[in-house]
């Protein structure tokens, strides 16, 4: 017979295994939270402060017509931000539980039919569509997507939290006003047009060699050749000084117009050689 002690020590013995059962069970469905400092596919989890984003969208100047890409998206604050302004976005994440996360706070933010995100990896992301991209990530993670980021339509901004892109001078560089603890500083990169190469305008040959947004070469009429001086892109918006002749213009594809002042004056145009 199993004497009533020996009954007593074995229900006791009993509910502990069930409480261990429950509160374990109970911890497997406990929302996941994310940690700064979480350990990620290449990087860690450190979210950009809400006050970074709103200054690296008023510097791309966000509209509604955007569509915004995050890579390594993390809890989908930059998509969710940039959607609360009626752009629509897609953020790509490799960790399952922070775009299950990020699609939770769309939801919950009233903004699941803009804000989009998808499991993946940020080096294999199609990011053509995008026109503007807000990134939070490490300078050679930036620098292996570079020429990704130059292939994007001329114009497109690039905002980035804190790290700038490797060789690539910034357009802008803001710092967040307001509640911002660290990671305040927001940079801008406007995707210039391509255009190294030569070009036939008028009567000479235009020879650019480029630098992201800087632009040296020369122009040589009449076997003279003149240094080109202020050259510079504003995605597809051109400006260079050649002699006491400014030339501003629009690049198209292959062919580029626009007005010149100075020594010279009118329109000018270029055609790729
Ligand atoms: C510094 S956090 C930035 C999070 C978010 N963009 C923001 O600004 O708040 C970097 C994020 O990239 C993710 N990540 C790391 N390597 C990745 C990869 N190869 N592909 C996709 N996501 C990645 C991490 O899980 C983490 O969420």
């Amino acid at each position: 017979m199993i004497s009533v002690r020996r009954f007593a020590e074995f229900a006791i013995a009993l509910s502990i295994v069930a409480l261990a059962y429950n509160t374990s069970a109970q911890e497997s469905k406990k929302p996941f939270e994310p940690v700064p400092g979480m350990p990620g596919k290449d990087s860690v989890w450190v979210p950009t402060p809400f006050a970074t984003l709103e200054k690296m969208y008023d510097m791309a100047k966000l509209t509604p017509k955007d569509f915004v890409m995050d890579l390594g998206s993390g809890d989908g604050r930059a998509i969710i931000v940039a959607a609360k302004r009626g752009a629509p976005g897609l953020g790509v994440e490799w960790n399952q539980d922070l775009v299950d996360l990020s699609n939770k706070l769309a939801a919950e933010a009233g903004v699941s039919h803009l804000a989009k995100f998808v499991r993946g990896d940020m080096f294999a992301a199609d990011i053509s569509k995008a026109s503007v991209l807000g990134l939070f990530m490490l300078p050679d993670q930036l620098a292996k997507l570079t020429p990704k980021f130059l292939a994007m339509q001329p114009g497109s901004r690039i905002t980035v939290n804190g790290f700038g892109i490797p060789g690539w001078t910034t357009d802008s560089t803001e710092r967040a006003t307001g509640e911002c603890g660290t990671w305040c500083t927001a940079h801008l990169y406007i995707v210039p047009a391509p255009v190294e190469g030569t070009w036939r305008l008028g009567d000479g040959n235009l020879t650019l060699k480029q630098s992201f947004q800087m632009l040296t070469g020369t122009l040589t009429i009449g076997g003279k050749a003149t240094p080109i001086a202020n050259g510079r892109l504003n995605g597809a918006e051109i400006a260079f000084t050649a002699g006491e002749t400014q030339y501003t213009g629009r690049v198209d594809g292959n062919s580029m117009t626009g007005a010149m002042k100075g020594q010279a004056s009118g329109s000018w145009s270029a055609s790729r050689k």
